[in-house]
């Protein structure tokens, strides 16, 4: 079978990207110490880059010192950070025309930072960290917006072909959009507009600067499994919210995010849902993440339009050069087993336990 939506061309805003094949954010903390790019963080993006993907998203940047998960996350607030992320982005594009774009995130109510307060919309405690974070003030808030309109700027001035706002997983905007953890009275909380609207002013705010010459997509919180949280009904709302508001792109996904896929009926778990967002799409991109393994699947769900895009994780850390498998006529599985033991090395510089365990016994 040839997978020829797979590997046709597709745009994202103004941006085309040779195949369908995304990158989806992954945290690797193989940054240098405070977040400077350097050789280790180099090396495996080299890897992604020649493996054949068509778009990179980094993992999640921080957008200011207390918004990081640690010391080696990579951070993008400061001249100091562009030297590294210019290198980065010219070594992508060197390859074969593959396209980068940055994450860039705060860690919200996640954060455990040993030096800066956690902050968020409301303070809701949060029983996995044992923090109550500090709720925003409003104009606090808008000093957030500035932040991550300053950081998508400076994605630009290094040459990302795109900047990709992480308002998924629990953190800082996903903060915003959740009615648990969002309780607030001012014009940042209450309706699904008004918990959107943290992301239209970013949104805004970039597009004041740069015009539709800089693509902004968003990965965004869709389905939470538990109770008084985001619903599937309210998930697709925020979508058409997102997509009416301008975003060029985006990436659905939910609780968990990576979920262990050990039967076929378990893979691309987010369609159900992310299909019946596809109506409402102007012109943005719709990105499926989610155990995705079968390029055969992938390729009819793209025949169908179901999704724009399709996006991986988990399949790209085992196998950096999956997409040039596939695309050379091997179309088995991505041969991630979804077992979910890379989370476990995530703090040490994240790598593929079960190929090391498999490469050990050869
Ligand atoms: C080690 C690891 C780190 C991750 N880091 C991020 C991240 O920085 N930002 C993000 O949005 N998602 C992150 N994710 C979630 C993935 O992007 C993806 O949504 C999820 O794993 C499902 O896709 P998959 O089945 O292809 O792995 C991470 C996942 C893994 C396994
Ligand atoms: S550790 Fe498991 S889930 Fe992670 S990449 Fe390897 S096989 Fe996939």
């Amino acid at each position: 079978m040839e997978l020829k939506t797979l590997f046709s061309p597709k745009k994202i805003g103004n941006v085309q990207i040779k195949n369908r094949i995304v990158r989806s954010a992954t945290f690797m903390h193989v940054a240098e110490k405070y977040g400077f790019v350097g050789e280790r963080l180099l090396k495996m993006y080299e890897e992604l880059a020649t493996g054949g993907t068509g778009l990179i998203i980094t993992g999640a940047a921080a957008v200011d010192p207390s918004g990081t998960g640690g010391p080696y996350q990579v951070v993008l607030y400061d001249e100091s950070h562009l030297p590294g992320n210019k290198k980065l982005v010219k070594l992508v594009h060197d390859y074969d025309n593959t396209k980068i774009a940055v994450q860039i995130q705060h860690s919200g109510r996640q954060g455990v930072h040993p030096k800066y307060p956690t902050v968020a919309p409301s303070p809701i405690p949060n029983e996995e960290t044992g923090i109550t974070p500090r709720g925003l003030e409003t104009d606090e808030v808008k000093d957030y917006i500035k932040k991550f309109v300053e950081t998508s700027l400076m994605a630009y001035e290094c040459g990302y072909d795109m900047v990709q706002l992480h308002s998924a997983h629990g953190y800082f905007l996903n903060n915003f959009l959740s009615p648990f953890t969002n309780k607030r009275t001012d014009e940042f909380g209450g309706d699904l507009q008004n918990r959107t609207k943290i992301l239209r002013d970013i949104h805004d705010g970039i597009r004041d600067q740069l015009g539709k010459k800089f693509p902004i997509i968003v990965k965004f919180q869709s389905l939470d499994l538990l109770p008084n949280r985001i619903t599937e009904e309210a998930g697709i709302e925020i979508s058409k919210i997102l997509s009416d508001i301008g975003f060029d792109g985006i990436e659905p996904s939910g609780t968990p995010s990576s979920k262990i896929v050990k039967k076929i009926e378990y893979e691309n778990y987010f369609l159900p849902n992310v299909k019946k967002m596809k109506p409402f799409m102007k012109d943005c991109a719709l990105i499926l993440v989610g155990g995705i393994r079968n390029p055969i699947s992938a390729e009819k769900i793209l025949e169908r339009e179901e999704v724009d895009f399709i996006s991986l994780s988990r399949p790209l850390i085992y196998e950096p050069n999956l997409p040039n498998r596939w695309k050379s006529g091997d179309l088995t599985p991505a041969k991630c087993i979804s077992c979910n033991s890379c989370f476990t090395t995530m703090n040490t510089g994240t790598y593929c336990v079960t190929k090391k365990n498999l490469e050990k016994k050869k």
